[in-house]
């Protein structure tokens, strides 16, 4: 059950957090250093970042000198300072240094360093209506709105980032380009992309490797294909003829806000993992150097062993507070929701990017598919999808499953994932062969065996749901749902030689329906326990599946599916509502992007979950799918400013040491306790735990569309609760006027427990400002 009540009781010991990834520590004397990010109480004497960076280099040495005799102050081992977005730096330090820290007075907290792996378009804007309306035209396509990207880099020789027909680069823009392994400032940077840099220190101290010599770059160059994915998604020009293989996807590429400048932060590295220490800051950066949209396609994996590390209480969550100075300064923040399934079975959902302040986005499929066939020897077709750039095998060819082909008995488990050096050549060879091919697989371990082709399949929990996680096999390959997995391998049995063949793809087909569906690896809602949840996440849905943009290396193009493709999506939109409206605060932006969202599908029915087919509900989708043509004209907004987020912190019962954590500048809290009922934000969820039978839930409207309108309020039926808006009618009579009104949810007593779905729309009969109302009946 959803607890929307509790108070911060007692503040748990420091924590030392276990890496998620890998890391090492590094050896220096007899001392085992590791990499933490201090978190300092704000000093009022450090006006400028250097200042504060000498006094963490004396705090250090001091540090040093009162645990350790014998061990020399190290200059190096102060790795990052943190200025813009909240106070403190990281470093190298010793399990001495850390206790030391630990008890003095100005730190606030000490967090181990983690590496996290990220979670994770011709044809998106014409699906999301962009092409032919009027958002663009207004916006001037994002021009002069700079959205910073912190991912993996950028592959700048792309079309997608050319300046032809840019003016000058915006007079308030700080950043700079940072020359390194082949990136170049003057050649590589321009108007459009106007800033690059990258951070590795937190990575290299973790044990991350970059290695030049295996084609990765110590400079803001891309050498994983995620970052300038993202980064063209998000802001790519015009780019004609993005076509990715025969008849597959062709159309014009072009990113959300074609005309926003860029600036990328590298800060994600091989197999686009990276350190907390360097996202922070990258983040402190961008927001110095002056980006309105900060684009993370990014956050910690869910771990079910340990869901307080990976979905950590919101002050211990450093990019959330780092997230929180960021919008302080104005800064749209687009989050991804994470790559982490629905939790079968599960009250919490394993939703990451959580924090009020960020806009976490969802994935959904778009209209468009990949059809390929499997043909059976005994002459069924299985249809599947194929994958980008793939031959496919039109003969009849032997087939084996994996799980019949191990080289050796230990490596049976192995073998049914088509691992590498799991398979037996012998048995493989010039075979077609059935796997279950996860994550960024690619199904090298079939080539390694001699195998002439796969059909890759889904873990159990994935369901019928094909998203093309990873299109770019390296042999012909068709993907295929779970239960044509069962009938294969049926007859896989069945018969003495199994056979056959790989359906070549027709031409991309579009208008598959329904769409979009929530894709079957979006992160759900509601947020883990440990982060006391008091909003609906995730906020909004986008495109994530199957997502074409710039590629790197000899790739012009790559296609990629992932809560990461979704992100930018709206991190482009921000930028256009941001160009069109520049005085409305992030909060504004999400607002509109929301209250204008679709739950309906090309069916005209609730959008559907992929992995099922049943209807999904806004702890899927949010408050649904993007629908920018709307958002650019909302009608009204539900705002929220700085100071409407420490009250959030306030209402969590954090004490005042924590709130200053957030903001130094944070006032006391309000002497009667506001309510979390009432936090204004675009969405509902209301608790009502038995005995008790209402809740009632207060929200301000801000009109920001015809000066004078009339608004009426509406609200889906739900059996056995009473859902009532007062005042029903609001009459606006200027820009920017505001009103107030309340939400009263009552149920009967014969409501059983459960979870109950339902929305509340204002509308002047020409726009629809809509928002998801979710009703959690606690039976306990
Ligand atoms: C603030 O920093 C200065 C050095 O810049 C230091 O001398 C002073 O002790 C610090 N104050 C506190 C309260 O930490
Ligand atoms: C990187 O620079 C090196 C040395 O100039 C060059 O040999 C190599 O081709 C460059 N690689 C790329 C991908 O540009
Ligand atoms: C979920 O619950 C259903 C019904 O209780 C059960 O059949 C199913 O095995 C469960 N799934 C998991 C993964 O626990
Ligand atoms: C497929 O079969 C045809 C006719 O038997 C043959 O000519 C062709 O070479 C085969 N293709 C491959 C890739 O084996
Ligand atoms: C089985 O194969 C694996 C992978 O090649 C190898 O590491 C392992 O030693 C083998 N085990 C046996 C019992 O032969
Ligand atoms: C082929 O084999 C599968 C698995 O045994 C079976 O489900 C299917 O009906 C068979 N197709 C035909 C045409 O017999
Ligand atoms: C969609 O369904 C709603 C009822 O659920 C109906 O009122 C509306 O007219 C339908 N729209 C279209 C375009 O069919
Ligand atoms: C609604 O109330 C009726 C009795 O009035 C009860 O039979 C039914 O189970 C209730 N429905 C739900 C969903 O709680």
């Amino acid at each position: 059950m959803v607890r929307l009540r509790g108070t911060f009781t007692s503040l748990p010991p420091l924590l030392v957090l276990v890496c998620l990834l890998l890391w090492t520590e590094t050896t220096l004397g007899s001392a085992l250093k590791s990499t933490y990010i201090v978190h300092m109480e704000r000093n009022s004497s450090h006006t400028d970042i250097s200042i504060k960076a000498a006094w963490y280099r004396d705090l250090l040495r001091i540090a040093t000198l009162e645990t350790d005799q014998l061990l020399e102050p190290d200059e190096d081992d102060l790795h990052h300072v943190y200025h813009h977005t909240f106070d403190g730096f990281s470093a190298l330090l010793t399990p001495q240094q850390v206790a030391y820290l630990q008890s003095s007075p100005q730190v606030i907290q000490l967090q181990r360093d983690t590496l996290r792996k990220v979670g994770h378009t011709t044809h998106s804007p014409e699906f999301m209506g962009l092409a032919d309306g009027h958002l663009w035209p207004e916006s001037n396509h994002g021009e002069d709105v700079i959205i910073g990207v912190v991912d993996s880099g950028v592959w700048p020789e792309r079309p997608s980032f050319g300046d032809q027909q840019f003016g000058p680069i915006p007079s308030r823009w700080k950043g700079i380009c940072e020359s390194g392994t082949n990136f170049s400032a003057s050649e590589h940077c321009n108007r459009k992309l106007i800033g690059a840099r990258s951070f590795y220190k937190g990575y290299e101290a973790a044990g991350g490797v970059i290695d030049e010599a295996e084609g990765e770059y110590k400079s803001p160059r891309d050498s994983e294909g995620h970052g300038t994915h993202t980064a063209s998604t998000a802001a790519g020009t015009w780019s004609h003829m993005a076509s990715i293989g025969p008849g597959l996807g062709l159309g014009t590429a072009r990113g959300m806000a074609p005309k926003a400048r860029l600036a990328v932060y590298k800060a994600l590295w091989k197999s686009i993992a990276g350190s907390d220490a360097d996202i922070l800051a990258a983040v402190d950066q961008a927001v110095a150097d002056g980006v309105d949209v900060l684009s993370m396609s990014l956050g910690s994996p869910y771990d079910k062993a340990r869901p307080d590390i990976a979905r950590p209480e919101l002050w211990k969550d450093m990019v959330a507070i780092a997230a929180y100075g960021a919008m302080k300064k104005g800064v749209f923040l687009s989050m991804s929701a994470g790559n982490d399934y629905a939790l079968p079975n599960s009250t919490w959902g394993a939703v990451g990017n959580v924090a009020p302040w960020m806009t976490t986005v969802g994935a959904s499929t778009t209209d468009r598919i990949f059809p390929a066939d499997v043909v059976l020897g005994n002459g069924t077709v299985i249809q599947g999808k194929s994958g980008l750039n793939s031959k496919l095998l039109e003969n009849m060819t032997s087939l084996i499953s994996g799980c019949d082909a191990a080289k050796n008995s230990s490596v049976m488990s192995m073998a049914c994932y088509c691992s590498p050096e799991s398979l037996s050549p012998a048995l493989i060879r010039g075979k077609i062969v059935l796997c279950i091919i996860t994550g960024g697989d690619k199904g090298a371990g079939v080539l390694e065996a001699g195998g002439a082709g796969i059909i890759a399949t889904s873990l159990p929990q994935e369901g019928d749901g094909i998203d093309g996680a990873q299109p770019d096999y390296v042999l012909p390959t068709v993907r295929v749902g779970v239960t044509a997995r069962r009938i294969i391998t049926e007859y896989i049995t069945s018969t003495n030689s199994p056979t056959a063949h790989l359906r070549d793809p027709r031409n991309t087909q579009y208008n598959r329906a329904p769409a979009p569906a929530v894709a079957t690896f979006s992160s759900r809602g509601p947020g883990f326990a440990y982060h006391r949840l008091y909003v609906i996440k995730p906020d909004i849905i986008a495109p994530g599946v199957d997502i074409i943009a710039a590629g790197i290396k000899e790739q012009q193009y790559s296609m990629l599916s992932g809560t990461s493709m979704a992100c930018p999506h709206v991190s482009g939109l921000a930028a256009l509502l941001k160009a069109a409206h520049p005085t409305w605060s992030p909060a504004a932006i999400r607002s509109a992007l929301m209250t204008t969202a679709t739950t309906k599908d090309s069916n005209n029915a609730t959008i559907t979950l992929l992995e099922s087919g049943q209807s999904g509900t806004p702890f899927d989708f949010g408050s649904g799918f993007v629908r920018p043509e709307r958002a650019t004209d909302p009608g009204l907004v539900y705002d929220l400013s700085p100071g409407d987020y420490l009250n959030y912190l306030c209402m969590l019962g954090y004490p005042p040491q924590i709130i200053r954590a957030f903001d130094a500048d944070a006032p006391a809290c309000p002497a009667t306790p506001i309510r979390v009922e009432d936090f204004n934000y675009p969405s509902f969820l209301v608790s009502i735990p038995v005995p008790e039978t209402s809740s009632h839930s207060d929200r301000v409207l801000t009109n920001v569309g015809s000066p004078r309108a009339t608004y009426v309020a509406s609200v889906t039926d739900v059996a056995n609760i009473t859902i009532v808006v007062h005042p029903q009618t609001l009459s606006f009579n200027g820009l920017y006027e505001k009103k107030s009104f309340t939400l009263t949810v009552s149920v009967t007593n014969s409501l059983e427990g459960g979870t109950y779905y339902s929305s509340s729309t204002w509308s002047d009969g020409v726009h629809i400002v809509q928002s998801p109302i979710v009703i959690v009946r606690d039976s306990e």
